[in-house]
């Protein structure tokens, strides 16, 4: 994958038309700046234990950091990367997401999500057991789509969503 990658780089310097093509073709991956460690886009998270060691190896990380696949800040992409600590513990009731600032995960409560928000803690590295909270679409999660239609309170959404639950969710958790 790194070379894949490496080779997207480059030809991305000689061709700035043809190379998101051939991304698209041959990575579904693409590597966004912005981050304190690297961090590449993909069009869906691994769904189980199988994709997700085949993933993690690609990814290649370190033993004092872990792999892990969860949305950006404003829900709108998934992201791989790996992340500077050997597990993320997750509390239950919420999903995680990635902010950019810092680089480190912020959460969404997800008690209000039509359904699977984690009922119990849970780490990292079995995310997939919980496909609501990296199944994504038009900057929502789509358990949360059909929630007086997510897309119409996407701007009311305080972005980036920062560490701490925003008022808005904890008004729509409590409601
Ligand atoms: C993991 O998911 C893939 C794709 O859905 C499937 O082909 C594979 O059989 C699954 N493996 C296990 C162990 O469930
Ligand atoms: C993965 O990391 C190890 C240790 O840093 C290195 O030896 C190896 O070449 C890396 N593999 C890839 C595919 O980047
Ligand atoms: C999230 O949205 C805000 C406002 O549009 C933008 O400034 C920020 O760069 C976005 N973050 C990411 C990771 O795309």
């Amino acid at each position: 994958m790194q070379r894949i990658m490496d080779r997207c780089e480059r030809l991305f310097l000689i061709s700035l038309a043809l190379c998101p093509l051939y991304m698209l073709l041959s990575c579904e991956c693409r590597k966004v700046n912005g981050y304190r460690f690297p961090v590449y886009t993909t069009a869906f998270c691994p769904r189980n234990e199988t994709e997700w060691e085949k993933r993690a190896s690609l990814l290649n990380c370190t033993s004092d950091s872990s792999y892990a696949c969860l949305p950006n800040e404003n829900i709108t992409e998934l992201l791989e990367f790996c992340f500077p600590q050997q597990v993320i513990s997750i509390q239950k009731g919420v999903c995680l997401f990635l902010a950019k600032e810092r680089s480190n995960l912020g959460y969404v409560e997800c008690n209000y999500f039509e359904s699977g928000c984690p009922t119990i803690p849970y780490k990292g590295s079995t995310v997939y057991n919980y496909p609501s909270c990296i199944s994504i679409g038009n900057g929502c999660f789509l358990a949360e789509q059909t929630y007086i239609a997510c897309e119409s309170w996407f701007g009311l959404r305080p972005r980036p969503l920062h560490n701490k639950t925003p008022d808005f969710f904890q008004h729509l958790a409590t409601a």
